[in-house]
């Protein structure tokens, strides 16, 4: 891996056309061949000339580095899936084994020991309480994935009724139809309403909004209590809630209580409803356990599961699509029969691609060799500390962590027009990848800090911070937020 550390020697350039010359004109060409004929994922490609893609040539660890020279700290790894930095020696030595002996087959009627392999691994790390994986390609097809797992598991044992699901306030799924149905944030979601199925959608258990004296256990206590009475009065037509666990990252990066999902398994447990947990953002060790839900159980008392743990992003490293669904053993014999029908008939094309699942291992192996998450621990020490100056800052507010994630709101007043896409373009002359949602700052790092990147990464966020504001300031406009946090906005979420 290359240095971790800022090279002083590097120029600081980090803007959209840096260097001069040929090299500016690489930077350019590709942007403007991009701009041509990619159409970029959740962008509104008539901003584009305004604030064009980024070329980027090559990744070395946290490190991404664009045709002219300019490098940028992966602030948010990739859309969350970056674990261990970019090009990472052990991931690539992994998969160039894999892709010489087989680099996918078929998982109907064929399996192969990648495949095999992680599912063992993830099941024995659920202490072989999910002991069964269903593999996809992208997140949202696991949340479809498990919609419909658990919607067919209750008709094979004769409640078809239980065609419903929970889902919660900003919660954020993925956008294929079925995903969207239990995804709450208006600007992904509004335009296609008409086509979506309804589900209910229950308050969010988000500490931020505690009320004078309340702790984010009681804010958590006061959304279980709007859950209990929806399972009261719906329970037989509701098959399952879903929930990322302990982080609503694109909500905002929401956190709320372990509390609340104590209480809600407690809740499906009572009204038969299942439970499905989407830790496609929030699952391996991004909440500062393997699985988020891990948290869900108290000091001392037995570990809670749910009856499906969605994953994706991490588990491949950021290399390779792949997520899968795990499942109970009682889930998994609803299905079997001898009728086709009653099996679980789903699938992609490349359901449990081999090179996929063998970057899933090599990630494991880290978790395993390196003692990832406690090693996480004290990085996330040396960054929160680092971001200390900010504690008490009067234009940010709820400055908070969970494991992995930091993230803070830019005051309403402060924050000004395009506050996202503002921060996102001064953190490239900064040196920064970095992409808010709405008003929210956040840092999601590969999990390869030490202690000179975080003071660095600290400065660099403050630096921005501190452009952006006084801009925003120099020019009259900090007055009211058009991308306020809770709505994403396309053009940075
Ligand atoms: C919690 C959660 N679920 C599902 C998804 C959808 O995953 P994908 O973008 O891979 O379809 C995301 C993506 O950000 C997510 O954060």
């Amino acid at each position: 891996m290359a240095s971790r550390s800022p090279d002083p020697d590097f120029p600081a350039r980090g803007s959209t056309a840096a260097g001069s010359g040929p090299v500016r004109d690489e930077q350019a060409a590709w942007q403007r061949r991009s701009i041509a004929q990619v159409w970029h994922p959740c962008t509104q490609m008539q901003r584009m000339q305004a604030v064009p893609p980024l070329p980027i040539a090559r990744g070395e660890g946290p490190w991404l580095y664009d045709y002219a020279g300019g490098r940028y700290f992966d602030a948010n790894s990739s859309w969350w899936v970056n674990l261990f930095g970019h090009a990472d020696a052990r991931i690539n030595a992994a998969l160039r084994e894999q892709l010489d002996t087989l680099p996918h087959v078929m998982l109907a009627g064929c399996t192969h020991a990648p495949a095999v392999e992680l599912a063992e691994r993830l099941s024995a790390l659920t202490g072989g309480v999910l002991g069964h994986a269903f593999f996809a390609s992208d997140g949202a097809s696991a949340v479809e994935i498990a919609l419909k797992m658990s919607f067919h598991c209750w008709r094979n044992r004769g409640r078809g009724s239980k065609r419903e699901f929970v889902c919660v306030r900003h919660g954020y799924h993925g956008e294929t139809l079925g995903a969207l149905a239990v995804t709450d944030v208006t600007v992904f979601r509004d335009a296609y309403a008409p086509l979506l199925l309804q589900a209910h959608i229950v308050a969010s258990p988000d500490a931020r909004q505690a009320g004078p004296g309340e702790t984010a256990a009681g804010v958590a206590e006061r959304a279980l209590e709007e859950v209990r009475a929806l399972f009261e009065a719906r329970h037989e037509h509701i098959a399952a809630f879903i929930v990322e666990p302990l982080v609503q990252c694109a909500a905002g990066m929401a956190m709320h209580d372990p509390a609340y999902l104590r209480g809600l398994r407690a809740l499906c447990d009572r009204y038969d409803v299942h439970l499905i947990a989407d830790e496609i953002a929030v699952g391996c060790g991004r909440s500062g356990s393997f699985f988020a839900f891990e948290q869900a159980a108290g000091e001392g008392q037995a570990p809670l599961w749910p009856d499906f743990i969605c994953l994706s992003k991490g588990i491949s490293g950021g290399y390779l699509p792949l997520s899968l669904v795990l499942s109970r053993d009682e889930t998994y014999a609803a299905f079997l029969d001898d009728e086709v029908a009653r099996g679980f008939l789903h699938s992609h094309s490349y359901t449990g691609n081999a090179l996929a699942c063998r970057a899933a291992l090599a990630v494991l192996d880290r978790f395993e060799q390196e003692d990832v998450l406690v090693r996480n621990r004290a990085s996330a020490e040396a960054l929160t500390a680092a971001l200390a100056p900010l504690v008490g800052d009067p234009r940010i507010e709820h400055l908070r962590r969970r494991g992995m994630i930091w993230a803070f709101d830019v005051c309403e007043e402060w924050a000004g027009e395009r506050f996202a896409e503002r921060f996102h373009l001064a953190g490239r002359r900064n040196e920064l990848l970095i992409r808010p949602i709405g008003r929210t700052v956040y840092l999601m790092p590969p999990y390869v800090l030490d202690d000179e990147l975080s003071v660095w990464l600290a400065a660099r966020v403050r630096a921005t911070l501190d452009g952006v504001l006084a801009d925003v300031l120099a020019e009259g406009t900090s007055t009211r937020s058009s991308d306020a946090a809770g709505a994403s906005d396309p053009a940075t979420a």
